[in-house]
């Protein structure tokens, strides 16, 4: 593991990483500028001068790193993505699987790497490849290795609460019924997506008190946005029915149906 690498694993937080994640997958060269041509460098005591700055971060897939670098009469900024993957168990960053499966071993005696397998998806537009086991659900990678808080676990995934919901290739799903090794090439759509979007439901949402404790509420929002996408105009049966797979022990459910109909057709 670079030193960069270990001092960015420990400087971000989750929620920095949530406000501030933006990244490529692939690990290679995507851009080069030259900025600048001519700073009358004497060729004879030609100095060189580097420095890195890290520009976006997130766990689990890459980081985009800009690097300016001073060669004698020139400056040239280059952007690359550089692949990281994220121990699912302490959450320290790697450049390669092999280093990963290194770590692992080493420091996490008794898990085993033999069927530790990568998967990209796309989650709320950003890619990302994170590693797997073939039995691990997709809301675990999701949380674990993303930092993606909105999918709960109400119901210790057994499908039964909806509050794990996410949107996968436009569907409504639940992560803890999905398996992460079966999600390769997924596009999803979590809670902070589709606030960060401006969504009209989140403040619909708000207005209406549509929370309590407030733990479901990531859960129905996406219900909710999922079945707005198919029917923008649903009638209080067919919300009631769309929301019917997602449980709030607040007794929160007739106030959903009204920020629901607020932002029906708009
Ligand atoms: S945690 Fe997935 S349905 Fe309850
Ligand atoms: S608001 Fe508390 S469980 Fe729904």
């Amino acid at each position: 593991m670079t030193e960069e690498k270990k001092t960015k694993s420990k400087g971000i937080s989750r929620r920095d990483f949530l406000k501030d994640a933006g990244l490529l997958v692939g690990g290679t060269a995507i851009g080069s500028t030259v900025l600048l041509a001519a700073c009358g460098g004497d060729a004879e005591t030609e100095t060189v001068t580097s420095t890195k700055t890290v520009t976006s971060t997130a766990a689990g897939g890459t980081t985009t790193v800009t690097k300016t670098e001073q060669v004698g009469t020139a400056t040239e900024t280059v952007t690359q993505s550089v692949p990281s993957y994220v121990c699912p168990y302490d959450g320290q960053e790697f450049d390669s699987l092999s280093e990963l499966k290194a770590h692992i071993e080493a420091e996490h005696t008794g898990e085993s790497t033999s069927t530790l397998s990568t998967v990209k998806l796309t989650v709320n537009g950003k890619e990302y490849e994170v590693v797997t086991k073939p039995h691990w659900p997709l809301r675990d990678v999701l949380r674990n290795q993303l930092g993606i808080t909105s999918v709960k676990d109400m119901c210790t995934g057994y499908g039964a609460c909806g509050s794990c919901s996410v949107i996968m290739n436009d569907r409504p799903i639940l992560s803890c019924m999905m398996l992460a090794i079966e999600c390769d090439g997924a596009d999803i759509i979590t809670c902070e997506g589709i606030s960060d979007s401006g969504d009209p439901l989140i403040e619909a949402y708000a207005l209406n008190a549509c929370m309590q404790c407030g733990f479901c509420t990531p859960g129905f929002v996406v219900t909710a946005r999922a079945l707005l996408n198919h029917n923008p105009n649903p009638t209080v049966d067919e919300i009631n029915e769309a929301l019917s797979g997602n449980l709030c022990r607040c007794d929160t459910y007739p106030a959903h149906v009204l920020a629901i109909q607020e932002v029906a057709g708009q």
